[in-house]
């Protein structure tokens, strides 16, 4: 167990964290039915958490809108918040996992909401 202090650490937060979601009964469905290249989404989500733990640039996009039409609800955030802490659980400890788990905490709860107003039927 190590801190994330550089992309390597991202790219194997990422990788396992993609691993979990891919198998999982609930969410492998939800991503394979909208992501056709994982060779592309894998370099985008490292480019994305580098940005939020190391300022890095490299991350453009606008991440929330992805998310519309997911018909995400909030069993599927419990989950991914589940596998993503796992994650950081067996590899990493140390300030900057403290801090992507608040990110993703908190970005899982503002997704929720925008959601709970877009996405609605
Ligand atoms: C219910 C949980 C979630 C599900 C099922 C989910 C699913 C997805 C899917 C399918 C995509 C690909 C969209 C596309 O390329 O068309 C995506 C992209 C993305 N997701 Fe999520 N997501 C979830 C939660 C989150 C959370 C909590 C975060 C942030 C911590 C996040 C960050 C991103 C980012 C940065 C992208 C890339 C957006 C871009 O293309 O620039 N997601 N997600």
């Amino acid at each position: 167990m190590k801190e994330i202090e550089n992309d390597a650490d991202i790219r194997l937060l990422v990788d396992d964290f993609y691993g979990k979601v891919k198998k999982d009964e609930l969410l492998g469905p939800v991503f394979a039915a909208r992501i056709k290249n994982w060779d592309e989404h894998l370099p985008r989500m490292y480019r994305f958490w580098a940005s939020l733990l190391f300022g890095t640039p490299g991350y453009a996009g606008n991440p929330f809108e992805k998310h519309l039409g997911l018909e995400l609800k909030k069993e599927h955030f419990d989950r991914w918040l589940q596998l993503f802490e796992s994650t950081l659980d067996t590899n990493f400890k140390g300030s900057r996992a403290e801090e992507a788990r608040q990110r993703a905490r908190s970005i899982a709860s503002i997704f929720m909401y925008k959601l709970s107003r877009f996405d609605a039927p």
